[in-house]
């Protein structure tokens, strides 16, 4: 069976130097020996993804940065202390330990704990740190349960590790530090901004429209379903596209229509919404429609990362 709940056996399979898809509580990632050059490799070229986009290492113990990272500026570690185990992705100068390949040349790796049982139990079995990034083809949407990563990378990778559906459904919020007191937010994602600002001071927040990113991966165009998706205000879309072939994705409203047509979250809750995000975008791409018009959440909390997967899906 490719897909289970055998630890021990992802295990063995990561420790003799191959790719398995693991669950995480943002989204499933791909991973492997993040110590080992020629494992981090066959993630690259399983999800196709270029050299330069570089790669998050999952970790089960703080304790395992003394190793890998050369110093941890304060205002990252109290983040850490309030976040980890969780959504929260930490940029830090790294030592020779980390290979090239996994920072894409870059002095600074980025660091994750996964807050979920099956993957923190997996890394605490391991003697190294596994290399993950979200486990689609690259450019497409994230996956957020084990049918997903099956559907397109089943034929390429010898086990998914099935640890449910994301409960998060966003991929982490990434920072990095700007000064003792301050940070910077390279990626909108499943820790909101509300809840980082109550911990430190938000310096700077990497804007999805850059045409010039601060960090090689912060690609404009990402997340995206193969069928076109227009992201706006529903009825002004309504007015420019032909109702006949469309899809609808919608914040809360229910539209009167007899096309698909999936709501996010009916009592506008956010995080059901951010939950139900990717898994919508992959059913309506799968139905029988041209294209899909998509509307903005709410600006708040974890609606501006929805908002910035949203815009990143879109034609523009
Ligand atoms: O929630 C998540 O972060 C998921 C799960 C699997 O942990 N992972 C994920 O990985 O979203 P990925 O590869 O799809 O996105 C990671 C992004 C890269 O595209 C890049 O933009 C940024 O993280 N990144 C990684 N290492 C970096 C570095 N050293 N400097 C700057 N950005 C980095
Ligand atoms: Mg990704």
């Amino acid at each position: 069976m490719k897909i289970g709940t055998d630890i021990a056996k992802a295990a063995e399979l990561l420790s003799l130097g191959e790719a398995v898809a693991i669950p995480t509580e943002t989204v499933y990632g791909l991973a492997a020996n993040a110590l080992n050059p020629d494992a981090v490799l066959k993630i690259f070229e399983i999800k196709k993804r270029p050299l330069f986009d570089p790669l998050i290492l999952h970790i089960g113990k703080k304790e395992q940065l003394n190793t890998l990272s050369t110093q941890i500026p304060a205002v990252l570690e109290k983040l850490m202390e309030a976040f980890w185990p969780g959504p929260l992705t930490v940029l830090l100068p790294k030592t020779a330990l980390v290979p090239d390949l996994c920072t894409s040349g870059l002095s600074h790796a980025a660091f994750r704990m996964p807050n979920h049982p099956l993957t923190l139990a997996l890394l605490n079995a391991l003697p190294f740190p596994l290399a993950a990034p979200s486990a689609n083809p690259f450019g497409y949407i994230s996956p957020t349960s084990a049918a997903h990563v099956f559907e397109q990378l089943g034929a390429d990778i010898p086990y998914i590790l099935d640890g449910g559906s994301s409960t998060i459904g966003l991929e982490s919020t990434i920072v990095s530090a700007l000064d003792d007191t301050s940070i910077y937010i390279h990626r909108l994602g499943g820790l909101s901004i509300e809840a980082l600002a109550a911990h430190v001071t938000i310096g700077g927040i990497q804007s999805h429209s850059s045409s010039s990113p601060s960090a090689p991966g912060m690609l404009e165009s990402h997340y995206a379903p193969r069928k076109p998706l227009y992201f706006g205000e529903l009825n002004s879309l309504f007015q420019h596209h032909s109702s006949a072939r469309m899809a609808i994705l919608s914040f809360r409203n229910a539209y009167a229509t007899d096309r698909p047509h999936l709501i996010l979250s009916p009592s506008g809750d956010m995080h059901e919404a951010a939950r139900n995000l990717f898994a919508y975008m992959r059913e309506l791409d799968a139905s029988d429609c041209d294209f899909i018009l998509a509307e903005p959440a709410p600006e708040v909390g974890l609606g501006k990362a929805i908002n910035d997967r949203l815009t990143r899906a879109s034609v523009r």
